[in-house]
């Protein structure tokens, strides 16, 4: 391992999980849910089903985050684009997430994981934005996994909004232009806190980014499994991160993993 020591990316060695498996560890792993309507087809049963037999598979892969040592962990449950479904479809999403969240908030407590929601939250309904908000609250002190669930998320739209954060600063008067640099600009992001994904990881076999952290997916290793997200459990996750601990990140340079990102 060569370059920098400073900065965010830990050397494998202080991650004890991963130094226990001699694995170069993703700290931040983000993961597009997909796959949850084909499930359910292939079985002749309605989509809700794949979803509600997808919540178990986000079970699994807390459990196998945990396991692995991962520190960050996020799930893209819904984009801003999710509202284009049947209506029917929709209110299902947000009643099961609801009924998830209340029903697994003290083990995740018990866990120590951080929860949190990404995304434009506010336009959520009433009783979802209340959930979420009791499971950050009871989770803030914890730091084991911080789980951040991308709801009503989109990647642009999340630019958008540091755009105009930015630009309404800039004309009170409270920051000069020539300061808005990547950094700052990072600061505007609803991932402000945290690092960027290390490894971004897509079921049902889809290639693509579908709108999901366009800014901090810059330098994220890639990997596409062809299973479905209700059938993704923790061996796949294992073998996912297996994966990138063989991959070479040059982050541009020419010499492998030279510290951190840009
Ligand atoms: C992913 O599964 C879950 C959400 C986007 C909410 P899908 O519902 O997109 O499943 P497919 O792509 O139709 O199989
Ligand atoms: C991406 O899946 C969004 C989530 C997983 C929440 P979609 O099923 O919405 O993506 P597309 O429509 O296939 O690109
Ligand atoms: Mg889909």
């Amino acid at each position: 391992m060569t370059g920098a020591a400073a900065g965010p990316r830990p050397k494998p060695e202080e991650n004890p999980a991963e130094a226990a498996r001699g694995l170069r560890m993703p700290r931040h792993v983000a993961i597009i849910m997909d796959g949850n309507g084909r499930w359910a087809q292939r079985r002749g049963l309605p989509r809700g089903l794949g979803h509600r037999a997808g919540v178990e598979s986000v079970r699994r892969v807390i459990r196998g985050s945990i396991r692995l040592g991962v520190r960050y962990l996020t799930l893209y449950a819904f984009s801003t684009e999710n509202w284009r479904r049947p209506p029917e479809e929709v209110s299902f999403l947000w009643h099961l997430l609801g009924q998830a969240v209340a029903h697994d908030l003290e083990d995740l407590y018990r866990e120590g994981v951080r929860f949190r929601a990404i995304g434009a939250v506010e336009e959520l309904p009433e009783a979802t934005q209340r959930q979420i908000r009791l499971a950050e609250e009871r989770t803030a002190g914890n730091s084991r996994l911080y789980l951040q669930v991308a709801l009503n998320y989109g990647g642009r739209r999340e630019i958008v909004e540091a755009v105009r954060r930015l630009a309404a600063a800039c004309r009170r008067g409270e920051i000069d232009p020539a300061e808005i640099d990547e950094r700052r600009f990072a600061r505007e992001l609803y991932t402000a806190e945290i690092p960027d994904p290390d490894l971004l990881i897509r079921t049902a076999g889809e290639y693509r980014i579908s709108n999901f952290l366009l800014w901090q997916v810059a330098y994220c290793e890639l990997w596409v499994s062809d299973v479905l997200w209700p059938d993704f459990g923790e061996e796949d996750l294992r073998q996912a991160v297996e994966d990138y601990s063989h991959r070479q990140r040059r982050f541009g340079g020419l010499s492998e993993w030279p510290g951190d990102a840009p």
